[in-house]
């Protein structure tokens, strides 16, 4: 994803100046694609004063440090999905946040999918009776993918992305219960959601599968709206996904470079939430019970 946003930069006519990797040959070959990028030695070579704005795409145990330097230094952060292993990891974080705000975005890249916006949009004229959703995909053939300490496994990793699709498009979750094939490495979820607003809703996901097979589905009183695929297709609506990875780079440069937050759909304040919702869903199959989330014991508060 490094990679990824870095030539999207590129493409926008902004300039790659450091590339930091601790595989250093990786970071080499990046800044070779990228015109004069110099490749850092350590993270804390990284010189605040000759950049606007910072990509963090290590994977989640690796999250934190960097973007506390750069809130310190006050620099925007790009940071992507999900913002750690769990929540807690982010708590100093989002405190050094609170203190010192920095522009900053998180790659729940799916929020600026036309198709769901459009969704978004519809639903907000249609009474809501419930959600049910499936993300079927293979494992990600990366690692730490399947390390839970590396990437808070593969539900916090994948699912995430329909755990925030599901609070951009519902609301806030408040209750889940959710069993699982296995405890300790859960592949294969189902979870019950209730949101703040009364709805429920239901979610199931596995990595088991050859292909990807992945559908959300919200039920009005007069039909069903559904985003369908991974690039999430709705009635006409379908842009491919690195498409939607350009554009959520794009509106993040053009908050840095306007100062406008407005223009992100996704921010860490409200990323933890989903963070949050995760966490609750994996405590609530090692438990065995219902999780409640309290909204006075969020972290974004
Ligand atoms: N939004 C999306 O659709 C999407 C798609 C793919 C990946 N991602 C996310 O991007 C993140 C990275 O995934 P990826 O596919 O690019 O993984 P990757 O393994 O290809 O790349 C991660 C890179 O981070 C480097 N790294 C690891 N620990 C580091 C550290 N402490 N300091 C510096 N570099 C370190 C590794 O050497 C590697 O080059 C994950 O959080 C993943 O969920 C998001």
């Amino acid at each position: 994803m490094g990679r990824q946003h870095a030539l999207a930069c590129q493409r926008l006519g902004h300039r790659v100046r450091l590339v930091y990797d601790e595989d250093l040959n990786r970071a080499a070959q990046l800044a070779l694609e990228c015109d004069g990028a110099d490749v850092l030695a350590c993270p804390e070579d990284l010189m605040w004063d000759r950049i606007d704005a910072v990509f963090v795409c290590t994977p989640p145990h690796a999250r934190g440090p960097i973007e506390c330097a750069a809130i310190e230094s006050g620099t925007p952060f790009f940071l992507e999905k999900p913002v750690g292993i769990n929540a807690g990891q982010c708590a100093q974080l989002v405190g050094a946040l609170r203190t010192r705000p920095v522009i900053n975005s998180v790659g729940y890249m799916s929020r600026y999918r036309t198709s769901v916006r459009h969704a978004r949009e519809r639903l907000r004229r249609g009474a809501i009776i419930g959600m049910s959703a499936h993300w079927l995909a293979s494992k990600y053939n990366k690692g730490w993918w399947l390390d839970r300490n590396k990437s808070g496994g593969p539900f916090n990793e994948q699912c995430t992305h329909f755990v925030d699709l599901s609070r951009y498009l519902i609301g806030d979750v408040e209750q889940v219960v959710a069993v699982a094939d296995d405890k300790t490495m859960p592949l294969t979820v189902s979870v019950s959601l209730k949101f703040t607003t009364g709805v429920l809703g239901t979610l199931l996901y596995s990595c088991h599968s050859q292909h990807k097979q992945i559908r959300f589905q919200v039920f009005l009183e007069n039909g069903v709206l559904a985003l369908d695929g991974y690039d999430l297709a709705f009635e006409h609506l379908a842009a491919p996904t690195d498409a939607t990875w350009a554009l959520e780079v794009e509106m993040f440069c053009r908050a840095v470079a306007e100062g406008r937050p407005d223009l992100i759909e996704s921010d860490l304040k409200d990323a933890i939430k989903t963070q949050e919702a995760v966490d609750g869903i994996l405590s609530s199959l090692e438990n065995e019970q219902p999780t409640a989330l309290s909204a006075d014991k969020n972290l974004s508060v």
